[in-house]
């Protein structure tokens, strides 16, 4: 289906809540949407050596959190190259990110954005093939206003889904690390507990579904993402949805994009 504007969408939830799952759906029913991961952009650009995938790496391999700066200017990259953002002063982009070198003076750490660039008015396209999900951030407000100097998020999700029932749902699953299959003890049970079904090797719980580890994830992502969430509602684009299971939200997620973004048939 056809958008009638660019759609800049960024969806928040609980860990497990199915955030991937409703990404998937929207980009199967919106070709024009992307999905912009701050997490593949870096292993992208530590994998192809950028200037700044050497630093991030640097980084990493010390123990330290990739600063802000440097995931902004990863989207900032990504965007302009993929023509969705220009500026006036900015050289155009030829090679991927890799053009994009950081003065010698630019301390990442120090500021958000090199002063020049902050200095800046990025323009940004309203194309529908402008249209993207942003992934891995922002995860807080500080973030999020930082993100908002490069281009305006239009349509923020707030995915609520019943802790219980997301605590229900991962403490159901296991899975065969070696060959990555996965059982479910209520629907998809495997034929002796705890045991896979084809190599006859012991199935484990993925960290994540450990529900100790998951409810200090859920901690956390509460205390960031209210935050979060008042800045975007702030702005006027946020919008919630309740549902118990991927397939109750889907429906409504897409009725409540539609009615934003999608286009009118003639
Ligand atoms: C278990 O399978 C059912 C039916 O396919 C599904 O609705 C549910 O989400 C699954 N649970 C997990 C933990 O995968
Ligand atoms: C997001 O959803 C949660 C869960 O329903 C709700 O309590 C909260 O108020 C929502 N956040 C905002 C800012 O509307
Ligand atoms: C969702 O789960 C809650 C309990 O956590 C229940 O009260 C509610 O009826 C459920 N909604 C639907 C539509 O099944």
């Amino acid at each position: 289906m056809a958008l009638s504007r660019a759609a800049r969408i960024i969806l928040v939830g609980a860990p497990g809540v199915g955030k991937g799952t409703q990404t998937e759906r929207l980009m199967k029913r919106y070709p024009d949407l992307s999905s912009i991961s701050s997490g593949d952009l870096l292993r992208k650009n530590v994998r192809e050596k950028t200037p700044l995938g050497i630093q991030a790496e640097h980084k990493m391999k010390a123990g330290v959190l990739v600063p802000d700066a440097m995931i902004l200017r990863l989207i900032l990259n990504e965007l302009t190259n993929r023509g969705w953002l220009t500026s006036d002063t900015i050289r155009p982009y030829t090679v991927y990110a890799s053009s994009f070198d950081m003065d010698q003076d630019d301390t990442v750490d120090s500021v958000f954005i090199p002063s020049p660039l902050r200095a800046q008015k990025y323009n940004y396209s309203d194309s529908p093939s402008a249209s993207f999900i942003l992934d891995g951030f922002p995860r807080t407000a500080a973030q999020a206003s930082q993100l908002d100097e490069l281009i305006p998020i239009n349509f923020v999700v707030n995915i609520s889904t019943p802790a219980d029932i997301i605590i229900d749902r991962i403490c159901n699953r296991w899975v065969h690390a070696p060959s990555g299959r996965v059982y479910n003890t209520t629907f998809n049970p495997p034929q002796v507990e705890g045991i896979d079904d084809i190599t006859g090797e012991p199935l484990t719980r993925r960290d994540d579904d450990d529900p100790k580890v998951w409810k200090a994830r859920l901690k956390g992502f509460e205390e960031t993402s209210l935050p979060l969430l008042e800045h975007y509602d702030k702005l006027g684009v946020l919008w919630t949805v309740k549902g118990n299971s991927s397939d109750e939200i889907t429906p409504r997620l897409f009725a409540e994009f539609g009615r934003r973004f999608g286009a009118i048939d003639n």
